[in-house]
């Protein structure tokens, strides 16, 4: 029994940090790249500029024509401000369950890292900021990417 409540313990502090829609992903553990990237403020615009660009794109436009688009955008905005270790918590299903079946491909993923790169440039972050919101969003292809 013992061993039983400890080993729950271990998982449950594992658990503890993840966040963001997986079970996985680890905010940053301050505030500082929250405030590169301008707040709330900031993401709200890099989000309307990242979307924007994903319903331009031909690979991922179909995805995304029959979304609530103001609702998809507020979750973005909370995840990103989560994962960049501001005041928020993301509180949508997991990315597993919202991507597992629309038949995503590598090449989507690619696109739509590519939308969020151009949206990060218009929006003068800088690039080693920009590299570490990629580092958090770029494990969750596992649970994304379903399609070869
Ligand atoms: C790291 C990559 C990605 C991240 C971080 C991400 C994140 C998200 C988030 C936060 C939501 C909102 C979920 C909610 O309702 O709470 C969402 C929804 C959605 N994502 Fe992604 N996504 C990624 C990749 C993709 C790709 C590559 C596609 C397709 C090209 C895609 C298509 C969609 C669609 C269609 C929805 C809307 C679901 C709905 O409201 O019915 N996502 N995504």
């Amino acid at each position: 029994m013992k061993k039983i409540i400890a080993l729950l313990i271990v998982a449950c502090s594992l658990n503890v940090h993840a966040a963001a829609g997986t079970d996985y992903t680890v905010p940053y553990a301050n505030d500082e790249l929250f405030h590169v990237f301008g707040d709330k403020p900031g993401l709200v615009k890099l989000v309307d500029d990242f979307h924007d660009n994903l319903m331009r794109d031909p690979r991922t436009r179909p995805f995304f024509e029959n979304v609530e688009q103001d609702f998809l955008k507020e979750k973005l905005v909370e995840q990103f401000c989560e994962v960049l270790g501001g005041p928020c918590v993301y509180n949508g299903p997991l990315m597993s369950k919202i991507h597992a079946q629309r038949g995503i491909g590598k090449t989507e993923f690619n696109a739509l890292v590519q939308a969020l790169q151009l949206a990060m440039d218009k929006n003068g972050i800088p690039f080693p900021a920009q590299n570490k919101l990629l580092a958090k969003l770029a494990p969750m292809h596992r649970d994304v990417v379903t399609k070869q």
